[in-house]
């Protein structure tokens, strides 16, 4: 019997592959009522505080939605506009917002913000995304995937890019958990830590899954049943390193070629939001600097058949009404 009752949801390194499928399952059960109609406001007279010290439109927008659906007030506290930080600590911001609120989504910076707030606050802290990991997304990564093939277990995932960003770290953690094969495929420079390289390995041994990493592109794709890809550069580094980027990560991008090589019925995912075309501020200024119209994936492959972005989207709405339920019911 999976109990996750009052527990914090910081990172999947903390969670059994047992509690990672519950959860996704909690999440597909949640997708049907939601499709039929069905209301189920089971957390009615509850309320939960989002942080938010970095931009978001999913992760908030699927934490509003699913607060509401759940019966749940919500407060939103954004990059400004509270004392977090400035004039009040972690801790004591913490044991206030637990003294008001059943639960607590933080998106910012290091991981070990996120563990503080976990440490001194009385009731379950979800991480809505850090530098290092983004546990909630790896929910909805792993569904859309189970959703597309029936399984996840013996697929082989490549992850093309910064694969030491909280997404290609994320991935590694949970492909080694639930026995999907996961390769990285980047410059060195953009490995993730051998450290964690060698945790996900010992995961890796109990679920059977293969963890590879490679700086040879054509070789990383060969197999390949999903290609992943996420931004070159993060929220919270400089824009001075994009230039460094785009030389170290050109030859990865997710174009025809790339997809061409992996498996026939290879599916695309990116966690979004992405640089496939120059409709965005930033898209437009590096086409003006390096003469660049598309980024980590090309609009053809974004927008093709092949392309599950959106089915993804859409299930950080389910995953994470899943994490809240399970944590507060
Ligand atoms: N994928 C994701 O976390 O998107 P947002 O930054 O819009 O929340
Ligand atoms: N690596 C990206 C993920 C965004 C969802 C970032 O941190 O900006």
């Amino acid at each position: 019997m999976i109990d996750l009752r009052g527990r914090d949801f910081l990172k999947l390194l903390d969670y059994t592959p047992e509690e990672i499928r519950h959860l996704i399952g909690v999440a597909k059960s949640f997708k049907e009522k939601k499709k039929n109609r069905e209301p189920h406001a089971y957390l009615k007279g509850k309320n939960i505080a989002l942080i938010f010290e970095k931009d978001s439109t999913r992760t908030r927008c699927a934490f509003e939605v699913s607060a509401f659906d759940l019966g749940m007030g919500v407060t939103y506290l954004g990059p400004t506009g509270s004392q977090l930080g400035k004039k009040e600590s972690i801790a004591d911001t913490a044991q206030v917002l637990s003294r008001m609120y059943d639960g607590i989504e933080y998106r910012g910076f290091g991981q070990d913000i996120v563990e503080e707030l976990a440490k001194e606050s009385s009731v379950p802290v979800w991480n809505g995304l850090t530098n290092e990991f983004h546990p909630t997304q790896m929910l909805a990564d792993m569904m859309t995937i189970d959703e597309h093939f029936g399984h996840v277990a013996g697929l082989n995932l490549v992850f093309l890019g910064d694969a030491r960003n909280n997404i290609g770290n994320s991935l590694m953690v949970v492909c080694s958990k639930l026995g999907v094969n996961f390769t990285c495929c980047a410059p060195k420079e953009l490995f993730p830590s051998p450290e964690l390289v060698a945790t996900c390995q010992e995961f890796a041994k109990e679920s059977g899954a293969v963890i590879k990493l490679t700086e040879d592109p054509e070789e990383g794709v060969k197999n390949a049943d999903v290609l992943y890809t996420d931004v070159w550069v993060s929220m919270g580094e400089p824009d001075e390193i994009w230039e460094q980027r785009i030389a170290l990560l050109k030859n990865y991008q997710v174009n025809q070629e790339m997809m061409s090589r992996a498996n026939p019925n290879a599916i695309f995912l990116h966690c979004l939001p992405s640089f496939h075309n120059t409709k965005t501020k930033i898209g437009k200024e590096i086409a003006g600097k390096f003469g660049l119209e598309e980024m980590e994936v090309t609009d053809q492959v974004f927008t093709s058949s092949k392309s599950k972005v959106m089915d993804q989207a859409e299930n950080r709405l389910h995953t994470i009404k899943a994490v809240i339920y399970e944590t507060l019911k």
